[in-house]
């Protein structure tokens, strides 16, 4: 007889979490990566889905502007089709159970198995004037986001893997000891698209915190923009639309025009055949426009409706607070904590 799944949600579906860190604005690279999946994944999972504004303060956010990215963030997620209604979306910092459970499994986390996450090294060659411990001990806050809600499915780019991999032996290692407390979770990475490279670098990721913003395309770039950056985004010597590995710049876009028009690549690469370089940046940025143009009418809409932004996010806390709290409560019970009033 199979093992029963544990923590399913109470209408039988399995969990799934993701979120995004509001650091720098939402880009292409996050939509296929991440949001596009999530919005096509809603029926089927009890999902939660977070602006991550606990994590981005790991490098240095000014507070004004990290207000407005967040809200700005929560109205892009429903500008991209996921239902307030149906899922749980919030803002990290509104539910405290993330920053506690975090402390709990930071006592359960090998200091060597931090040192060797590859996104620490990256970010702090890149602010070496700002090494915080928070930086070191990130993918663990990003483990108790995960956990507390029990979520099966987690739905991210290529980029979080090892994340995924240490939150799989955090949660084996309670378990191991303590009895079953967590969900274990399956990372959900895409096969195509799952890591969009910067449009001027190809060999390296397209990130939403590029101090070179003709990297990235935002998903609140007008549509001048994004064809000026489609436009001169870096391709290869030679001629020849196809994917190859020594074409990085054109294997990205083929990548990108792939993911939008729902074509595979070698339906791309027949599309194109006969055609140069010059014609596919012009085919893509359209087709980038035409797949942002209605994301960025209902982003605006929602941002005259602040009232409206601020009750959803309020009841989306509230419902996954409901549900960290369990989870939490269950972790403290094994620890040995006492619960606060437990004599009243
Ligand atoms: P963040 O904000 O960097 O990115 C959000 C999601 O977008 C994906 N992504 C990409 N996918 C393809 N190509 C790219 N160039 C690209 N850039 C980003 C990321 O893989 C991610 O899925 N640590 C996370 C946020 C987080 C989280 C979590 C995610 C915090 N807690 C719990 C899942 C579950 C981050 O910084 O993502």
């Amino acid at each position: 007889m199979t093992k029963p799944i544990f923590g399913l949600a109470s209408n039988g579906k399995k969990n799934l979490l993701s979120g995004s860190a509001p650091s720098g604005n939402l880009t292409i690279g996050n939509y296929i990566g991440a949001i596009k999946t999530w919005g096509e994944l809603q029926a089927e999972f009890n999902c939660y889905y977070m602006v991550v504004d606990l994590h981005s303060i790991t490098t240095r956010q000014d507070p004004k502007l990290l207000r407005e990215r967040s809200l700005s963030f929560y109205a892009q997620y429903l500008a991209c089709g996921l239902d307030p209604e149906k899922n749980k979306i919030f803002l990290q910092s509104h539910v405290s159970e993330h920053a506690e459970l975090a402390w709990v499994l930071n006592c359960f986390t090998p200091f060597g198995d931090l040192t060797r996450m590859t996104q620490f090294k990256d970010k702090s060659a890149k602010h070496p004037k700002n090494i915080n411990s928070g930086l070191f001990t990130y993918p663990v806050l990003m483990a108790a986001d995960i956990l507390l809600y029990d979520a099966h499915l987690v739905p991210v780019g290529e980029d979080q893997k090892q994340h995924l991999e240490l939150t799989r032996d955090i949660a084996l290692r309670f378990n191991n000891e303590f009895g079953e407390t967590f969900a274990f979770p399956d990372p959900f990475i895409g096969k195509v698209g799952a890591r969009i490279m910067a449009l001027q670098e190809p060999t390296r990721k397209m990130d939403k915190s590029d101090p070179n913003a003709n990297n990235t395309i935002y998903l609140l770039d007008d549509p001048k923009l994004i064809t000026k950056k489609c436009k001169s985004a870096q391709t290869d010597s030679g001629s020849e639309v196809r994917f190859a590995e020594d074409k990085p710049g054109v294997a990205n876009l083929l990548t990108i025009y792939s993911v939008l028009s729902g074509l595979t690549i070698p339906q791309v690469e027949e599309k194109f055949v006969g055609k140069m370089y010059g014609h596919l940046k012009v085919e893509l940025a359209e087709l980038v426009c035409a797949t942002l143009a209605p994301v960025q009418a209902r982003h605006a809409d929602l941002m005259k409706n602040q009232d409206y932004l601020h009750s959803v996010m309020q009841k989306g806390a509230d419902l996954a607070a409901e549900h960290a709290a369990k989870t939490l409560a269950r972790v403290y019970d094994k620890l040995g904590f006492i619960p606060k009033g437990a004599r009243k």
